[in-house]
């Protein structure tokens, strides 16, 4: 596996190698990796012929007051994991490389952003966009790998690709959890052993949706109101958001179908989490 920082090297392998005939399997991360990412990884190995992984701490996602200086780094560690999993490039530039002095660029995905994570953390999607179209004019991918986890990430790329016409495939795959349901994130390490409990409580969410789903109940506001009901008994858990939405359109529902997908951000402690899950599927 090569480490490659330098951004015009990267492009320059990409497209001798796509000249060769290579399909490149690319998986856009910021680093800290966990079994999440590697499963995106793994997928991306089986698919492509050369598999590209790139970790950059994006600053144009982060806004005012969030954990862009606190966000876990420790790149020896993701690449002797990125090694064990058959990375074959290691991307990894730096921000004054990606946003040098006169960065002037932005791609903005409307309508998709407008709810959810996108109303709670405002500029967050035109950072992700950006860095992601970047990303793709450098690697050039035939394939990228995007994990369900980050619901309305995936929703917003597909759509950017789309209206782009950027020739990549955009790979949707499962959300990874703990054995405890915890869904893996790179941000769970800063969690306390009490928080790290009361974070239970999302895929819990999950499962109490589900069920009531299974058990006939159509009404969201129903569904909704016994989901509160049960964050409200955590002491140190508060919503940001809890919504269900028609999986494409992100619109809110007011009775459950097949399309129907369970959406929220929670605050433990200081922690926001998110998590997902289709609620008859
Ligand atoms: P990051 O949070 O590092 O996630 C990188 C990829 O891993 C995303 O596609 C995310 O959905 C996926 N992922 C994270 N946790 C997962 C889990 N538990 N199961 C499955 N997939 C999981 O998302 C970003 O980085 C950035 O916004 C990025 C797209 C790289 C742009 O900066």
């Amino acid at each position: 596996m090569e480490i490659i920082t330098d951004i015009k090297r990267m492009q320059r392998l990409c497209s001798d190698l796509r000249r060769e005939g290579k399909r490149i399997a690319f998986v856009p991360t910021m680093g800290y990796l966990h079994e999440g990412h590697l499963s995106l990884l793994r997928e991306g190995r089986e698919r492509g012929d050369v598999l590209v992984l790139s970790i950059f701490v994006n600053p144009t996602q982060f806004g005012q007051g969030e954990d862009f200086e606190a966000y876990p780094r420790d790149l020896s560690r993701d690449a002797e994991m990125a090694r064990s999993v058959g990375t074959d490039l290691l991307f990894a530039p730096e921000a004054r490389g990606m946003y040098p002095a006169g960065y002037a660029t932005y791609v903005d995905v409307e309508g998709l952003t407008d709810t959810l994570c996108g109303r709670s953390r405002p500029g967050h999607f035109r950072g992700v966009t950006t860095v992601v179209a970047k990303l793709f004019g450098i690697v050039q991918p035939h394939e990228a790998f995007f994990g369900r986890k980050d619901f309305q990430q995936l929703a917003v790329i597909r759509r950017m690709t789309a209206d782009l016409n950027l020739a990549v495939e955009v790979v949707g795959m499962p959300i990874v959890r703990e054995a405890d349901g915890l869904a893996m994130s790179s941000r769970n390490v800063y969690l306390s052993a009490e928080e790290r409990k009361q974070a239970l409580v999302l895929s819990r969410e999950i499962a109490l949706a589900q069920q009531m789903a299974r058990d006939g109940v159509r009404d969201v506001g129903e569904i909704l109101a016994a989901l509160r009901l049960m964050i409200e008994k955590q002491n140190d858990a508060r919503i940001d958001y809890l919504q269900i939405c028609h999986q494409l359109t992100l619109q809110e529902q007011d009775r459950v179908d097949s399309d129907s997908v369970l959406l929220m951000a929670v605050f433990v402690g200081k922690t926001r989490l998110i998590d997902n899950g289709f609620l008859l599927q």
